[in-house]
């Protein structure tokens, strides 16, 4: 990986300093319902801060498409800022334009201006030079601390490095180092659980974990293709794209050290809502009305025991329907053994999280990564846009 400079790397005192961090943050209405991503990047803006620099921190949150949409303002998360750094956030009308430039102009050390929603352009995610030149024009330094949006090759991530030097934050330090330990010599059995609905967003993560894993255990809707392609009924269970890929997946792993463990049972029902009649059925005899919706017992007591064997964990997925219930025993499940083991562990992804915080486990974990799509990359063996454009040691 690339030997990039950081914060500590860097003279701040007295200099203006624009952050990208990834407050991409869940909202209900005015109110942050997790605020786990703006806690996470609180150690590089303190340092910022008692290190004597001005904090201009700039973020995007959720799609809105390049058009200005109340509802995706990052003005809840000034207030949830305020709330846990004890200190006044100025909330910007907007990410640039002159108001903006005065704003900045006048940040005194020690203080903090939160930027309006960038994806309020569509320079940003068309990563526009002039865009990101307006954007660079605000400060000195360039600090990028948004590892959840280090996949992303758009104007707040890379473009502004070509105008103003780039350094990383220590969320970004953090995870690059937790979870680059994963694929440089992990500690063996190395477990690898992945879920959720499409095989689609996992192959590059299993085809660059076979031969580096022990175990690859495969739950979630992404489960029922691989029964599929062996030569199993699966009934009306998800089962998304071309069988070659899970053929292929499997057709690789042989040979190698990784083995690939599928569920022996699943919970099955006619339909995919809240509280539908179920039961619980072995692979083998799924019927043709039904659908698998979660892993079955027998399948949490077989991934628990190769849970508690391992020395490291990378969880990213969940079992099953997560957000229905009772269909979400399986991620809780796993989620429980996870906590329990004594391995190096490392989760990611939205619904994995959520069931380690709902659960009250995420401190069991080694690590919680912020990333969704940037972890995977990450794990798939790609260079992240947002690492590459930081300057080098
Ligand atoms: C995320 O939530 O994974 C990041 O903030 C990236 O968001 P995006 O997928 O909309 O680019």
């Amino acid at each position: 990986m690339k030997d990039f400079k950081t914060v500590r790397d860097i003279d701040i005192k007295g200099k203006k300093v624009l952050v990208r961090v990834d407050f991409n943050v869940p909202l209900n209405g005015e109110t942050v319902t997790d605020d786990t991503r703006i806690r996470a990047a609180l150690p590089t803006i303190n340092y910022l801060l008692e290190n004597g620099a001005a904090v201009i921190l700039m973020s995007h949150l959720g799609r809105p498409k390049g058009k200005k949409d109340p509802k995706y303002s990052l003005r809840p998360v000034a207030l949830r800022l305020h709330e846990l750094l004890g200190k006044p956030v100025e909330m910007a009308p907007d990410c640039i334009g002159e108001e903006v430039q005065k704003m900045a102009a006048a940040l005194q050390p020690g203080q903090v201006l939160l930027l309006e929603n960038v994806r309020f352009y569509p320079q940003e995610t068309d990563n526009d030079p002039q865009f990101a030149k307006d954007l660079a024009s605000l400060a000195e330094i360039y600090v990028n601390d948004a590892f959840g949006a280090a996949h992303r090759a758009h104007a707040s991530t890379t473009g502004v490095a070509q105008y103003l030097p780039a350094v990383a934050g220590f969320l970004m330090e953090k995870e690059l180092r937790e979870l680059g330990q994963l694929l440089d010599n992990p500690q063996s059995p190395f477990v690898v659980l992945l879920g959720g609905a499409k095989v689609s967003d996992k192959i590059g993560v299993m085809q660059n974990l076979i031969g580096k894993a022990d175990y690859l255990l495969v739950g979630g809707g992404m489960a029922f293709p691989f029964l599929k392609v062996q030569g199993l009924e699966i009934g009306k269970s998800l089962c998304d794209g071309d069988l070659s890929v899970p053929q292929g997946i499997l057709e690789k792993a042989k040979g190698t050290k990784t083995q690939i463990v599928l569920p022996v049972d699943v919970v099955v029902a006619e339909e995919l809502v809240e509280d539908a009649p179920h039961q619980v059925v072995d692979v083998e005899a799924i019927p043709a009305d039904k659908m698998g919706l979660d892993i079955g017992p027998k399948t949490v007591e077989k991934f628990g025991q190769i849970i508690a064997s391992a020395k490291t964990i990378f969880w990213n997925g969940p079992m099953g329907v997560f957000e229905k219930k009772p269909f979400d025993q399986g991620t809780r499940a796993v989620a429980q053994a996870v906590a329990d083991s004594q391995a190096r562990s490392v989760v990611g992804g939205g619904d994995s999280v959520a069931a380690l915080t709902q659960a009250g486990l995420a401190a069991k974990i080694t690590h919680v990564s912020t990333g969704g799509g940037a972890s995977l990359e990450f794990i798939e063996g790609r260079q992240l846009p947002g690492v590459e454009a930081l300057a080098s040691k």
